[in-house]
């Protein structure tokens, strides 16, 4: 059986910006299960992050693409003041559940999750009327949206959205995968996964699409033994596909500087490290870190 993953309800057909597999609730079960629960960030993450976020003086913190919750979870637990949006409500359902459970900690009370599409991002999010010191947007998540149009103009449009919720001297974290490695080998780095402690991966096979000699997607088909047994006893297999726009690591700063108009500082870090093109190690994920100048 495969899956597609999440499912968004009221931002119209394929809700723009969504690719059409984002269309079942039953996977984004999966994605939870794949995920688990902040525990399973592994400690080179969560160390990163937060000494990141506090290095810059971040307190409100804005996750465009929370998912489950995840990340936003770590960080309302961490004393952040943390807004999380999402345009998939199959996935929001699961981060307003625990927010629901734990309202009773004050923390817990204050944390805002709202739906919005990086398309209409300024639109969905105009009644919290300020901006944030850092805006995250992690677990490969960018990279969901399609080029649709073929000029990346829904990228353009979606990182200007996104780094206008960027507060002058305030932080863009985005990441994606090691796309330039995937196009050049046709699979992903082989390597341990420096974002999830999760064990239920068993297999990801990589296909790659090129239209006009340029490569327009790739998807990953991953296989999850999942942790309950049927009727015989044995352990359920899942399976469940995802595709992204393969963002090389120089288009995509050149991207983020765009949507910055320049008016940035930006650094890059592979798999939480300092990174140095044509360095021996082959980093599994780029994390990019700008910051808004002026
Ligand atoms: C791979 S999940 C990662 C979620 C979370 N950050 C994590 O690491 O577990 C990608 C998320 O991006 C969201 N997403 C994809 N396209 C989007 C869009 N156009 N606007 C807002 N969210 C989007 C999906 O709904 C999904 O929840």
């Amino acid at each position: 059986m495969v899956d597609s993953i999440y499912r968004t309800r009221s931002l119209g057909v394929a809700a723009e910006g969504l690719p059409d597999q984002y269309a079942d609730g039953k996977a984004a079960k999966v994605w939870q299960l794949y995920i688990g629960d902040t525990r399973s960030r592994t400690d080179e993450y969560r160390t990163w992050l937060l000494r990141l976020l506090h290095q810059h003086n971040c307190q409100r913190v804005l996750d465009v693409a929370c998912g489950t919750g995840v990340d936003s979870i770590m960080l309302v637990e961490e004393g952040f003041t943390v807004t999380s949006v999402d345009a998939s409500d199959k996935m929001l359902k699961y981060a307003l559940k625990q927010r629901w459970e734990r309202r009773k900690e004050d923390a817990f009370d204050k944390w805002v999750i709202e739906e919005a599409n990086w398309l209409t991002l300024e639109e969905d999010t105009s009644k919290l009327g300020h901006k944030f010191d850092a805006v995250i947007c992690l677990g490969n998540s960018f990279a969901h949206l399609p080029d649709f149009k073929g000029d990346q103009s829904d990228h353009k449009l979606a990182l200007k959205n996104i780094a206008s919720m960027v507060k002058p001297g305030g932080i863009l974290v985005i990441d994606h995968r090691n796309y330039d490695y995937i196009l050049a080998s046709g699979c992903a780095p082989q390597g341990k996964n420096i974002y999830y402690k999760s064990e239920l991966i068993k297999d990801i096979s990589t296909s790659v699409l090129w239209v006009n000699n340029k490569p327009h997607m790739v998807t990953l088909d991953y296989t999850l033994q999942v942790p309950y047994e049927d009727q015989d006893g044995t352990a359920e297999l899942s399976k469940f596909r995802l595709s992204y726009y393969p963002h090389c690591l120089d288009s995509f700063t050149e991207l983020l500087k765009n949507a910055f108009e320049g008016k940035c500082e930006h650094n890059v870090y592979g798999d939480f490290q300092t990174y140095k093109p044509g360095q021996e190690q082959i980093p599994c994920y780029f994390v990019h870190v700008v910051k808004r100048m002026g």
